[in-house]
């Protein structure tokens, strides 16, 4: 069997407003993708490392030295390809890159797995990487990796007839609390046979752009297709870096490793 692992950092940070792509944004002196793939390590046995970068040639440029580091250290063939607009286009773009590469290898779709990272989970350990790809090589076709939630979560509505927001009262009711001990805060990598992956960037083409925005992750479209989703043990460390806050955190988790 193979391993493929598809990193996702063509995204545009705005939210994070460094005025530049998330990916590139340095969390002590080396970036959010230059940490994210700290955690490719040899025991993980990956075949191929995708890396889907900002199409902004500077940055491509400045993030692409981050995978020939990476082959070197180890020894791993690592592509880079550029992102789309969308998280699913940018996903696309890392999958395209796995065909062209284990097509004319003979790789079996059914016998690859292929693990979906994004880079912003900067931290996330390597156990969490080999803990889904043995649930996938154990014949999962979709596995994600999850931890208990630790806010109460509420679904809210926006009556129809308010259209107008402010940033201070944001005018929303509480629709029903969803009841906490079942929910769980989804991370990745989440890890896909390549043949469930095939049917699944077959079945978004048939949806329109608003649909494929609302795909957060690549679970959600084993879930329209009604395949099995296995989740797996995540790691608090393997937080999502989107808003200063969180870079602070990430700061003060890898301090307090060092010391
Ligand atoms: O936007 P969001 O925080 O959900 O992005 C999650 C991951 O997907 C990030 O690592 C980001 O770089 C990546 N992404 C991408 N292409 C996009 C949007 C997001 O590669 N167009």
């Amino acid at each position: 069997s193979r391993r493929a692992l598809v990193v996702v950092a063509a995204g545009s940070g705005t939210r994070l407003g460094h005025g530049i792509p998330k990916a590139a944004v340095t969390i002590t002196d080396r970036s959010i993708l230059e940490h994210s793939l700290d955690a490719v390590t040899d025991e993980l046995n990956l075949d191929l490392v995708v890396l889907v970068l900002p199409s902004d040639p500077q940055f491509f440029e400045q993030l692409s030295a981050q995978g020939s580091g990476l082959a070197s250290r180890t020894g791993t063939d690592v592509v880079l390809t550029t992102g789309g607009s969308s998280r699913p286009a940018s996903v696309k773009a890392g999958l395209g890159m796995i065909a062209e590469y284990g097509q004319p290898r003979g790789w079996a779709p059914e016998h690859t797995a292929v693990l979906i990272h994004d880079a912003a989970r900067a931290l996330t350990p390597t156990e969490v990487h080999q803990r889904v790809a043995q649930a996938v090589e154990a014949g999962a076709e979709a596995v994600v990796p999850a931890v208990a939630v630790a806010d109460t979560i509420k679904e809210v509505q926006t009556p129809a007839e308010i259209t107008e927001k402010n940033d201070d009262v944001v005018v929303e009711r509480v629709a029903k609390t969803l009841p906490r001990s079942d929910l769980r805060a989804v991370q990745t990598p989440q890890g896909f046979t390549w043949s469930f992956l095939d049917r699944a960037f077959e079945h978004i083409k048939e949806i329109d752009d608003d649909a494929a925005a609302r795909l957060t992750d690549e679970a959600m479209i084993a879930e329209a297709l009604d395949v099995d989703v296995v989740v797996v043990p995540g790691h608090p460390h393997a937080l999502k870096i989107t808003t200063e806050t969180d870079l602070i955190t990430a700061r003060g988790l890898l301090d307090s490793a060092g010391a």
